[in-house]
């Protein structure tokens, strides 16, 4: 059984051409490269998302190209023997030194790349999944929504927690879209801003009630809103809530308030991207008795609308990207003293200037210097306040995405977007002509405890006030969101 030329080839001849050997020397280098970045990023501990990107997904990449080459070298070779006429069956002898050690080096060879790649393949694809894959690999692309996240109560959930959840579909869904939007990225092909609502966002009972028990009792919430006018001595006119959160669990207290929402079913139409247009509601409630409620504009046929189910997303839409507005983040900084109170009109300027249209963020943050310190001559308590200005413009405001937040409807609340005016508006009337989705009795989901400034905030009736709007009256036509913007 001995070899000769002309007779049985070696395996290790296949590997004899340049293709293969070229394969061979990407695929060792691509390891060792991959052995080097892991320990790299082992040992710096800091979340690097270029290393990340080099370890995890560049140098897999290279592997996989180098055994592809190795296997179309042998291919290839095997084709051009054939079509000389020297037709040659791999024949391993094992009484042959050379044979072993071939072999053993091959077995081996394979046994260790099999070790690493499946390494490299589970830390490729950890690595996807967190948060520096997410929001920072991208980095002008998600900047927006990277820095809007940390400032917000779920900085310590990562990004797939929400928007991928657990289980191996979705999972699927997400790498899917997530090569196209590599894709997009890398050819600038993205809009700006990113668009909202996500299309297709897994349904919130898979995500956030992974965490949050939707039924879980609430109670009532008191929340203080601190707000200042935008007249020269900067008033305040704060107003003291008690929001009745409630709860949907009848086995454990009664079903009520605002959360009330989970227990019933209650769907809708949108007849806009954003969902800011509902003309349409219909609530299912627990004895199965349905009522449907439709604005006397809304004429339509509902069977050529798309139907939503209302969950958590509703309401909470921007649980984690929060775009703060100008009025609310100056209105903040005041409470707080981190700008002057005394400054005379602060509030109108700082407002003002945050809202500007400015091209990068280096322009806004000098443009904002310049023009407070222009307004402020002399007056040592400016620069703290410039300061701060600054700082709500950065976390806030993202000149080349075009994010901030105009661009990002909230839905909680109605006092600067409609929220829940959407349905809440005295003007979805039932089909029986007797009911509607009230707005005018505010007490149904919160009480004003107390409002205006200094004493006054401290005297607080638990039966609820009547809100006093500051200034003059107004035509109770208009909703609050009708004028009030966020903006100056
Ligand atoms: C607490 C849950 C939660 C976490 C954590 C979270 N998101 Fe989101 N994200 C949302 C919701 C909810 C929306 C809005 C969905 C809608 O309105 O359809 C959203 C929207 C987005 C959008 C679309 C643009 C926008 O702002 O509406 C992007 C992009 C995005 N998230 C990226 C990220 C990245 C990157 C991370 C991690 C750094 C992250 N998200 C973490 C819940 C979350
Ligand atoms: C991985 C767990 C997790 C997921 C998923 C999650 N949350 Fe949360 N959420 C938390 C934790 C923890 C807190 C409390 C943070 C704190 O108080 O420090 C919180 C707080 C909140 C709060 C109160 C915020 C405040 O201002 O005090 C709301 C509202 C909320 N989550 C809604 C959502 C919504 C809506 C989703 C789905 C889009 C969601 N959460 C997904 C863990 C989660
Ligand atoms: C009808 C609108 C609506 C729906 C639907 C809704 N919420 Fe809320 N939720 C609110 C409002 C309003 C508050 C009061 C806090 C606020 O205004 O920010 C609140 C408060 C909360 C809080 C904070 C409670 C606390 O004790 O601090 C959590 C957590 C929460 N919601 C989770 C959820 C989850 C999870 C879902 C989906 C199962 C959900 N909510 C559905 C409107 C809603
Ligand atoms: C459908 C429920 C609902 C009704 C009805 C309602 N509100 Fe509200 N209101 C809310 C919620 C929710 C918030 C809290 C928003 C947030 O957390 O940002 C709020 C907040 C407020 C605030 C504080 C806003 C701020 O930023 O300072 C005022 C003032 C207010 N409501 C007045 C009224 C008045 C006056 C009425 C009656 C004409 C009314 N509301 C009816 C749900 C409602
Ligand atoms: C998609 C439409 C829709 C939106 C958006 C909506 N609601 Fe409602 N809500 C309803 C319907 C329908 C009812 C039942 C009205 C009825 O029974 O007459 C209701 C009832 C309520 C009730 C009374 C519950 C009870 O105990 O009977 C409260 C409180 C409430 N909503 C608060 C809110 C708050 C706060 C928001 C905004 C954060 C909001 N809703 C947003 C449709 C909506
Ligand atoms: C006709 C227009 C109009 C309507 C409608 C309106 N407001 Fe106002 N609101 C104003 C103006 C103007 C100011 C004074 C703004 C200033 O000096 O900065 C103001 C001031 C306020 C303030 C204190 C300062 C601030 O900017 O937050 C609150 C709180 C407020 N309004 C809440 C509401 C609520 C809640 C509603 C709906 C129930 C409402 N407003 C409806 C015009 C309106």
């Amino acid at each position: 059984m001995s070899s000769s030329p002309q007779g049985h080839g070696h395996f290790g001849d296949r590997l004899r051409n340049w293709l293969s050997l070229s394969g061979l020397v990407i695929m060792l280098g691509s390891v060792f490269a991959f052995l080097m970045l892991f320990i790299v990023d082992m040992m710096k501990g800091s979340a690097n998302p270029y290393v990340g990107i080099l370890t995890y997904m560049v140098t897999p990449a290279f592997s996989t190209l180098g055994v592809t080459l190795v296997v179309l070298g042998i291919v290839f070779k095997r084709r051009q023997e054939r079509r000389e006429g020297r037709r040659t069956p791999i024949v391993i002898d094992l009484s042959r030194p050379r044979d072993r050690r071939i072999l053993g080096i091959f077995v081996t060879g394979s046994i260790l790349f099999l070790f690493i790649s499946a390494f490299g393949s589970y830390t490729s694809y950890q690595f996807t999944e967190s948060v520096t894959f997410c929001g920072q690999a991208c980095h002008e692309v998600m900047e927006p929504e990277m820095v809007t996240y940390s400032h917000s109560p779920h900085a310590r959930v990562s990004c797939v927690e929400c928007h991928i959840g657990p289980g191996a579909t979705w999972f699927v869904r997400s790498k899917l879209s997530g090569a196209y939007q590599v894709y997009a990225t890398a050819l600038d092909k993205y809009p700006r801003p990113v668009p909202t609502p996500i299309e297709n966002l897994r349904p919130a009972r898979d995500t956030c009630e992974h965490c949050h028990w939707p039924q879980r009792f609430s109670g009532d919430l008191v929340r203080t809103y601190h707000h200042y006018l935008s007249d020269e001595e900067n008033s305040e006119y704060s107003v003291r809530v008690m929001l009745r959160v409630g709860g949907g669990d009848p086995d454990q207290r009664e079903v009520s308030g605002i959360h009330w929402h989970i227990a019933n079913k209650v769907e809708y139409i949108a007849t806009d991207k954003s969902r800011l247009e509902i003309p349409w509601v219909r609530l299912t409630d627990s004895q199965g008795r349905q009522t449907e409620f439709r604005t006397p504009e809304f004429t339509e046929d509902i069977a050529r609308h798309e139907i939503r189910t209302m969950d958590c997303i509703d309401c909470h839409n921007r649980p984690a990207h929060i775009y703060k507005k100008p009025n609310d983040a100056v209105d903040r900084a005041l409470a707080q003293g981190w700008i002057d109170r005394s400054l005379p009109g602060i509030r109108a300027k700082a407002t003002e200037a945050l809202v500007q249209e400015y091209a990068t963020k280096d322009e806004a943050l000098q443009r904002i210097a310049e023009t407070l310190t222009a307004a402020y001559p002399g007056e040592p308590t400016i620069l703290p306040a410039i300061a701060a200005v600054q700082r709500i413009y950065s976390d806030n405001f993202f000149p080349t995405m075009k994010a901030n937040w105009r661009a990002y409807p909230e839905h909680i609340g109605h006092k600067d977007w409609p929220g829940c005016v959407r349905c809440h508006d005295d003007n979805h009337v039932s089909t029986d002509g007797q009911r509607t989705i009230s707005f005018s009795n505010c007490n149904s989901c919160h009480l004003i405890l107390a409002q205006g400034q200094g004493e006054e905030l401290e005297l607080m009736t638990l039966g609820g006030q009547e809100f006093k709007h500051p200034g003059e009256d107004y035509d109770p036509a208009f909703k609050c969101h009708d004028c009030h913007t966020g903006g100056p």
